[in-house]
């Protein structure tokens, strides 16, 4: 083409649309005519120019990427990293509710929390759950400067490239705004467009999707942003992350600022006061749920009023204030195929049902989880009746399976009328069919009564127990290394090959030098790994060679120990040598080591017994060590608000208090970094004590703690 084109800084939007739709076509039009015609019209240099013009027009312009554009390139996609992010606020979650009752308990602990009468004086919002993913945008100045998905909630990953090309989400905000604004939201795809993407997919003959969430998800998680431009993603802004000033002071109220500062905002949203209203809300949009163009699993409940959010605080994951109320799952009826029994980390068999492929609520079920033997006959974990008798789940039987979210399928009822008659009752094994050890169901001691989980006793000598504990220790809120996920555990686990072998977690971190020790087994010679996936590999190895202590403490595989455990546990103790040293000193379950661990707010006794019988097994403590030789973890970080005269220390309060319920002043007390205690301990650092304190008072007075009333406590922590 000869014509002197404008240059690329000069087009206005407008030309750009319009440039980008005549070389969409004219670019498909030579393709077609060179690979399907061997007739091209024109040379390669001129072929290359047409399409170096379309990347210029994209680059300045990444909101008008065309679904069609030529520079999408099918194929696969190069498997995404991204650098985190850590978030500023962290990225909570919401506890579920599922009936109207569970509902009328939330409103009502609003209500008790902060110490008053349900009388329906405190306004709630009410707005769809939307099913996509949680992303936190953040904007200084005005202007978009990152974007992060929510990740573990601490750190998510940097997606900002991506998250510039929606369409629906501002680059830059109107004057006025804030200096620092975080806006928190859904990033969703259209059923509509999901439905069209996966029509072209099929037509091309590739493998289409499973739903819009997915599909969402993996087109933000790409590395070339013109694929997730051609997704046509959308957004929802409904929370917020750090500000540095509050534009208002209700949670409508800062929802119509989004809305007025350009970003979508959901229309089903509403200010509520009774339960009633709330409920019939949730029935509302129940009905309209097949109408919309997004998918919903609920409804999210929050108190309005933000002052009243910050008095009712959070839990350790989740808000006080706000509950998603979901809807009843979906389900279907197939056929049990075959009943299998997998054995986890701990050693539990846990029986999985082989389902005949059903679809339910959009997505392919063929597994089902059965629980353990008592679920299976139909009983719950406290003994009682789930289904009716008779109705225990046999090979052969029709059944009902239900799937909620993204929660495993349950199997919920058996049709009697379908049962074959050579069915026969589910004979639960007693032996673990990986290592051949008794599996037996251990007594609750306090209770008396048989455990529900039928464990393998096998421990180290169980593989299946061995290499679960492996994949648990590389997962995502673990060890979190990239490229050693299931499928290379289970290869390098039974390798026998010492220059490959992994059978313990330090194994991880010495089979680089293994490898270059060994001359003849090399990594990148065997199927499915290649020279760049390996480097890739040891490089994200060596990246965690120093972890955070909560990281490194729950990869452990303590039973008992999620999370949330790990994480207080960091926080007590500071560094893994204090963490051991204490556990080992605990070992007889008395004393002052004994004591501390079952002071931590949050620990009970049965997971304070696991750890201090995990560290009794010489073979863990062996394989720690090992492990250290290799790995450092890092002190914990110091807890938050350390500007507060009480964080880290220990706080018991005892007797009644007046100014506030017992909950909001524990909950106030950890907000401010303080660790509140059940109990009085040399440890402990002060007592607040209200009208009729009594045996702890005077345990405080005989180890010479120092003692408050609440008005010294409130002035002491600054009001
Ligand atoms: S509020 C502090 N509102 O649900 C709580 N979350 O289960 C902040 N979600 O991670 C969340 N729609 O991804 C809120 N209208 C809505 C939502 C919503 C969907 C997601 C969000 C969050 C998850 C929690």
């Amino acid at each position: 083409m000869s014509v002197e084109k404008t240059p690329v800084e000069d087009l206005t939007e407008e030309q750009a649309a319009a440039e980008l739709a005549y070389l969409a076509a004219e670019i498909a039009r030579h393709d077609e005519l060179y690979h399907g015609h061997d007739a091209p019209e024109i040379s390669d240099a001129d072929y290359d120019a047409l399409k170096r013009r379309n990347d210029a027009i994209e680059k300045r312009f990444p909101k008008l990427i065309r679904a069609d554009s030529p520079s999408i390139r099918v194929g696969a996609a190069p498997l995404p990293t991204f650098a985190p992010i850590t978030h500023a606020r962290p990225m909570l979650s919401l506890d579920n509710t599922f009936s109207d009752d569970d509902v009328r308990d939330f409103v009502n602990s609003v209500y008790r929390f902060l110490g008053q009468l349900p009388d329906g004086s405190i306004a709630f919002t009410a707005e769809p759950k939307i099913d996509g993913l949680s992303m936190s945008i953040r904007y200084e100045h005005g202007q978009l400067v990152n974007a992060a998905t929510r990740g573990d909630g601490t750190t998510g990953e940097n997606v900002t490239e991506n998250i510039k090309t929606i369409k629906e989400i501002p680059n830059g905000l109107p004057a006025g705004v804030p200096d620092v604004i975080e806006v928190r939201g859904e990033v969703y795809m259209r059923k509509s467009d999901f439905l069209a993407l996966n029509a072209q997919m099929e037509a091309e003959g590739k493998q289409t999707y499973v739903n819009p969430r997915n599909t969402a998800a993996g087109s933000l998680r790409q590395l070339d942003a013109r694929v997730t431009a051609s997704r046509n993603l959308k957004f929802f802004a409904y929370a917020w992350g750090e500000m540095s000033e509050m534009p208002a002071d209700t949670q409508m109220g800062m929802v119509e600022k989004f809305k007025e500062w350009g970003f979508p905002v959901n229309p089903l949203m509403k200010r509520l006061n009774s339960v009633d209203d709330i409920i019939d809300h949730y029935k509302q949009i129940g009905l309209k749920r097949p109408d919309l163009d997004y998918e919903i699993d609920g409804v999210v409940y929050k108190v309005d009023r933000l002052d009243l959010q910050g008095r009712l605080g959070f839990r350790s994951r989740s808000p006080r204030w706000a509950t998603a109320h979901k809807f009843p799952a979906e389900q279907a009826f197939t056929h049990v195929e075959r009943i299998d029994i997998q054995v986890g980390r701990t050693g539990a068999l846990t029986p999985v049902a082989r389902l005949t492929p059903v679809t339910v609520g959009g997505v392919v079920v063929t597994n089902a989880t059965l629980h353990n033997e008592d679920y299976i006959k139909g009983i719950g974990n406290s003994g009682e009746r789930i289904r009716e008798e008779e109705h225990d789940i046999r090979i052969g039987d029709t059944v009902i399976v239900q799937r909620a979210g993204d929660v495993i399928p349950q199997v919920l009822d058996v049709v009697m009328e379908k049962r074959p008659p050579d069915a026969v009752p589910y004979e639960f094994p007693k032996k673990c069919p990986v290592c051949g050890s008794h599996a037996v169901r251990e007594k609750n001691e306090k209770t008396g009564k048989l455990d529900s989980v039928t464990r393998c006793t096998g421990g180290f000598v169980c593989r299946a127990q061995a290499v679960e504990h492996l994949k648990h220790f590389v997962s995502r809120n673990a060890f979190d290394i990239e490229g050693l996920g299931s499928k290379q555990i289970d290869f390098f686990f039974e390798s026998e090959d010492p220059a490959l072998q992994v059978r313990t977690a330090p194994d991880i971190f010495t089979l680089k030098k293994r490898q270059e020790a060994s001359p003849l087994t090399k990594l990148e010679n065997i199927e499915g790994f290649g020279k760049v996936s390996v480097k890739k590999l040891f490089d994200a190895i060596d990246s965690r060679r120093e972890i955070a202590l909560h990281r490194f403490i729950y990869a452990l595989g303590i039973r008992h120990i999620g999370e949330t455990n790990a994480k207080l546990l960091a926080r007590a103790y500071g560094t893994y040598e204090a963490f051991e040293k204490a556990m080992k000193e605990a070992a007889d379950l008395s004393g002052d080591a004994w004591d501390d661990l079952n002071n931590i707010e949050g620990i009970g006794e049965v997971v304070a017994r696991a750890i201090v019988e995990f560290f009794k097994e010489p073979r863990n403590v062996e394989v720690i060590t090992r492990l250290l030789e290799e790995v450092t973890p890092q002190e914990a970080e110091q807890i938050a608000a350390s500007g507060s005269p009480v964080a880290g220390k220990t706080v018991v309060f005892t007797g009644s208090l007046e100014k506030f319920t017992r909950d909001e002043a524990k909950a106030r007390a950890e907000s401010l970094g303080a660790k509140v205690a059940g109990s009085v301990s040399k440890k402990t650092d002060f007592v607040v004590a209200g009208p009729g304190a009594g045996s702890k008072l005077d345990k405080a007075r005989e180890f010479g703690v120092q003692v408050m009333d609440e008005d010294e406590w409130l002035a002491f922590i600054g009001g």
